[in-house]
């Protein structure tokens, strides 16, 4: 069944494990996440990104989700990922999400607040949820210092002003993630996330949490994190599993020969990740 992060979300904080949030951008990844959902009996929820939708087009991926959701037996959240504007988190409720996250984190304070309100405003007239983001989560390639990436650290008490003012039914927070593959060792700040735990109401959420080691995603889970965004970790399986099979058959032309083992490379490492967030056979 269909729901939103709010049903998902509260169960995790009530059974203390976290849900993973799959990117997906064509059918061989939507089906891994189903598969791997169905099998470790887990509630996922489904994520469609800025490049998912330039590259797969919304209505496709609106139309792929439905009917994956026909025949799902475990609840299943379809969310916006890095919502970039309201007209865009319009277009995603209208195409049936039952979720949204409106990024405005580039915006002062009081401009985050008034758009991150009429996202949410918007949102429960359709019964919606809403995830908004606050302090900044870079990219692995974005040049910066650590000091320079700090500065953009969550700040416990503007996230506790921030979710009063705005109602948001979960919190994404910067607190030393980033997207994509890193080329350093990620160092998370639980200090920071217990404080802002112990400050905000709602469940927290942590972007760019492919190649975080499991001990860190763990620690992440006891201090309040409840929704796990994975991408990166799927496509480097999935493409991982193209390259060996074409290595191994240089004049493969049938291109199910090439995704079809890497759908079910997705699988596998979407299935561990459930695992290790705790939401393995709570669905
Ligand atoms: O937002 C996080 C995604 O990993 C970026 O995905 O390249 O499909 O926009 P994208
Ligand atoms: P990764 O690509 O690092 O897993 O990040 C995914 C993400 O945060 C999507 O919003
Ligand atoms: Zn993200
Ligand atoms: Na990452």
């Amino acid at each position: 069944p269909l729901v939103t992060l709010r049903e998902v979300l509260g169960a995790a904080a009530a059974g203390g494990y976290a849900v993973g949030a799959f990117n997906c951008n064509n059918m061989e990844i939507l089906q891994a996440i189903m598969a791997a959902a169905e099998a470790e009996r887990s509630p996922v929820i489904i994520q469609a990104s800025q490049g998912a939708i330039k590259y797969a087009g919304l209505d496709y991926i609106a139309a792929m989700a439905k009917t994956a959701l026909a025949s799902a037996t475990v609840p299943v959240v379809l969310h916006l990922d890095h919502g970039t504007s309201y007209e865009q988190v319009i277009r995603c409720l209208a195409a049936g999400f039952s979720s949204v996250m409106i990024d405005a984190s580039r915006l002062p304070l009081e401009e985050n607040i008034a758009l991150t309100k009429e996202v949410v405003k918007a949102a429960r007239a359709v019964g919606a949820s809403v995830e908004a983001e606050l302090g900044r989560i870079g990219g692995t390639e974005d040049d910066i210092s650590v000091a320079e990436r700090e500065a953009f650290f969550t700040d416990p008490d503007e996230a506790a002003y921030f979710v009063e003012q705005t109602g948001v039914d979960a919190l994404a927070v910067a607190i030393g993630t980033a997207h994509g593959p890193y080329r350093w060792e990620p160092k998370l700040d639980f200090e920071r996330l217990s404080q802002i735990a112990a400050k905000v109401k709602v469940p927290l959420v942590l972007h760019g949490s492919s190649g975080v080691p499991a001990e860190d995603i763990r620690e992440a889970i006891k201090r309040g994190i409840r929704k796990i965004n994975i991408d990166t970790d799927i496509r480097i399986a999935f493409v991982k599993r193209m390259r060996e099979v074409l290595a191994a058959n240089p004049d493969e032309i049938d291109p199910r020969k090439i995704l079809g083992p890497a759908r079910e490379a997705a699988t596998e490492v979407i299935r561990e990740k459930m695992r290790i967030f705790g939401s393995s056979g709570k669905a």
